[in-house]
């Protein structure tokens, strides 16, 4: 059994982005405790989870209890994986229901007494204990490191454009559409949903209507290493045109939210319904979209009223004046 902590600010969408992926690896979520997840999956699982943009940290799942005391004495029956020396950790979560604050120094003095040495400085291995409605105790397999998302943070991109999504949203969307091979993005802009999907080894087609974001997008493709690309100069509502007898397996995209400067001068909410259609039609039977829009736009309904039917939506707010909405789509 695996553990893993998600992100706390879109909870939902961060553990249907889990569940995405152990689709593909063939497990499955176990339970739930607030952050911390159950995962019915083993090594094979890692590559994927590998691939989160939402998610703090994973682990093996070595003692789960109902109270401290139950905790202890598990923990005193179980051999504990202990690479080199130890530190034991407390993750306390808003519904923790227990009192742990002397418990990493119990834990610990349990697995010392198996004969494993302490270092509280840059441990070998990390003993996670999270607090709950139950208390789990687990060994720390990997943290996904906030820097390494900020680091593709739009400024700090050779072509810089502020309308970028979170490099962690970006990776999230392309999860949730389960791509294994390919991902299009019809709304490239400056690509960073792309980067991420190429980071990922796969295959990125982007379309974008100007021709400065077609150039500054494979700019950034490249500066992260991308070389697998294919990027149009297009109109996302032609996109039949544009890819004659290509169907893709997967789309992930963040169309313009109505700025006249992003729409190229298209009314916003027919660009919206043009797009979903061609991207109904350019779409695998099976294949996932991912796409964000502005809360005032029902994209369930526009979804569903092309054929689409919606696996998931998840709702942001994201400032005084900008709220919208993530949904993921299955052609069926
Ligand atoms: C919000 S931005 C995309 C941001 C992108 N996801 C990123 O992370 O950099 C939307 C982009 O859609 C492009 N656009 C607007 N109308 C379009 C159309 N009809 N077809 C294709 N692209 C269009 C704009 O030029 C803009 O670059």
């Amino acid at each position: 059994m695996l553990y893993l902590e998600i992100l706390g600010n879109l909870p939902e969408m961060a553990r249907d982005e889990v569940k995405a992926m152990l689709e593909l690896a063939g497990g499955k979520i176990a339970g739930q405790d607030y952050l911390f997840l159950k995962l019915d999956a083993g090594e094979e699982a890692f590559p994927y989870l590998n691939r989160l943009g939402l998610a703090h940290e994973y682990g093996k799942l070595v003692v789960e209890a109902d109270s401290v005391e139950e905790l202890l004495e598990k923990a005193k029956e179980v051999e504990w994986p202990i690479r080199g020396k130890f530190k034991v950790d407390t993750e306390t979560m808003a519904n923790c229901r227990h009192d742990v604050l002397d418990l990493p120094r119990k834990l610990g003095a349990v697995i010392h007494a198996q004969g494993f040495k302490v270092k509280l400085s840059k441990p070998d291995t990390l003993v996670r204990v999270y607090c709950g409605e139950k208390i789990y105790a687990g060994i720390r397999l990997r943290f996904f490191d906030p820097k390494d998302f900020e680091s593709r943070k739009a400024h700090h991109r050779p072509f810089f454009r502020p309308i970028s999504l979170h490099p962690r949203f970006s990776r999230a969307l392309v999860n949730l559409t389960k791509a294994r091979t390919e991902i299009l993005d019809p709304f490239m802009g400056a690509g960073g949903i792309l980067m991420e999907a190429g980071l990922l080894g796969l295959k990125v087609y982007g379309v974008d209507i100007k021709p400065e974001m077609v150039e500054g997008a494979e700019m950034n493709l490249r500066h992260y290493g991308i070389r697998n690309y294919e990027l149009k100069l297009g109109d996302a509502t032609r996109l039949e045109e544009l890819f004659p007898d290509k169907r893709f397996e997967a789309i992930a995209t963040d169309p313009p939210y109505g700025t006249s400067a992003t729409l190229a001068g298209r009314k916003r909410d027919e660009l919206y319904r043009k797009a979903l259609e061609g991207m109904y039609n350019v779409l695998k039977e099976g294949g996932r979209l991912a796409i964000a829009f502005p809360a005032d736009f029902d994209g369930e309904a526009e979804g569903e009223r092309i054929g689409f039917r919606l696996v998931g939506k998840y709702y942001q707010r994201v400032h005084k004046s900008l709220d919208r909405w993530f949904y993921v789509f299955e052609k069926v």
